[in-house]
């Protein structure tokens, strides 16, 4: 007889991986909108002398971390919570907030962690497909809003499809949902818009406390392979109650390290996203030459529709010749479509080189 699960194991998706981990051979990995960038010099350092305590277990109340982010963001550190990645956050938070009867509202396409928050708590899913022009539907996602609603995630830029939304339309939404919903604005890729000031959003946190901003270390600190995020909330609760559901010593010792001396290097963080949104101009340019529609990508990463191509033969082709590229259907993009991380000026002359191939 075999093991009996739990029923929720059933309906949870398991995370669609970008593989080609065990690869021997150089593969450019454009699939996991990853930095191209390696950890600053004086952050390796710190990792390499947090090394040296690897036999203690981590601060668990982070708090090195969580007072450089108070400083840095002038949020009080009681409204700051850590992660072992967002994703960590966002779990529990939807452990925090979710169960059956309840619901939470979410654009889709959208980021494929959030489907994995209704399935495991056995609340309702409310998707609300994206504008025509790849943006959240912001009033149709407000008109979803009911006494059973918990949570509304609003992902700005917008993973997979790069777009992005002003911040005074968000902002104009939040006025309108009841204080009972918790708003989590999902800003992994704030740092790369260019349609507004990335702290802007910290501001609306003083009006609203069911308000919770997440944000990462992975993408424009290129820390993703030690796994650190964190939330600005507007009120301490969520913090406290994301704590709550979480195993102790979520975030390892290497990452703390290293998360707090990445924070001291702004102006190199700022010249690498430069470098990013350079490559992203040229990039949309080289694309759209060749006929094809591409979204207008505010982060690190842009979403070519294929129109009447074959998606998995494209991915297919691609993977043949060293590129890795994330196709639209995994990612619940309706026709065929990719997800193209910009990568170093190599890495992407090598993925026009193959597609145009392709093509
Ligand atoms: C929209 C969005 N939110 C959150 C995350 C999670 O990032 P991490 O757990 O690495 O901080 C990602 C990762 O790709 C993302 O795309």
């Amino acid at each position: 007889m075999a093991i009996e699960f739990a029923q929720r194991i059933r309906r949870i998706p398991v995370y669609p991986a970008a593989g080609g981990y065990a690869e021997q051979a150089p593969l450019v990995r454009l699939a996991s909108n990853e930095s191209p960038f390696p950890p600053f010099p004086e952050v390796r350092a710190a990792i390499e002398s947090a090394l040296d305590s690897v036999n203690r277990y981590p601060d668990p109340t982070n708090s090195l971390l969580r007072e450089r982010l108070s400083a840095r963001y002038e949020v009080p550190t009681s409204r700051i919570a850590i992660g072992n990645g967002s994703c960590d956050i966002l779990l529990a938070a939807g452990e925090a907030l979710l169960e059956p009867g309840a619901e939470l509202v979410y654009a889709w396409p959208s980021f494929s962690v959030y489907p994995h928050l209704a399935a495991a708590s056995g609340a309702r899913a409310i998707e609300v497909p994206l504008d025509g022009e790849l943006r959240h539907d912001l009033p149709a996602m407000l008109a979803e809003i009911t006494v059973a609603t918990r949570l509304l995630l609003i992902c700005n830029p917008n993973n997979p499809t790069s777009t992005a939304l002003e911040l005074a339309r968000i902002a104009a939404v939040l006025e309108q949902v009841p204080p009972h919903v918790c708003v989590i604005l999902d800003e992994a890729y704030c740092e790369f818009n260019l349609l507004g000031d990335p702290d802007a959003s910290i501001e609306l946190l003083e009006r609203h406390p069911n308000l919770v901003l997440l944000r990462t270390f992975s993408k424009v600190y290129g820390l993703c392979g030690l796994r650190v995020g964190f939330a600005l909330c507007g009120s301490p609760d969520l913090p406290r109650a994301v704590d709550q559901v979480r195993q102790p010593f979520f975030c390892n010792a290497l990452a703390q390290a290293a998360a707090v001396e990445a924070l001291a290097h702004q102006d190199e963080m700022i010249e690498r996203v430069s470098r990013t949104v350079a490559e992203r101009l040229s990039v949309t340019e080289s694309l759209r030459a060749m006929g094809l529609r591409v979204a207008d990508s505010q982060a690190n990463f842009c979403w070519l529709a294929l129109d009447e191509r074959d998606e998995a033969q494209i991915m297919d082709g691609l993977r043949e010749r060293g590129v890795l590229v994330r196709g639209g259907a995994a990612l619940g993009g309706g026709g065929p479509a990719l997800r193209v991380t910009f990568g170093t000026p190599t890495e992407n002359a090598r993925f026009l080189e193959a597609l145009a191939e392709l093509l």
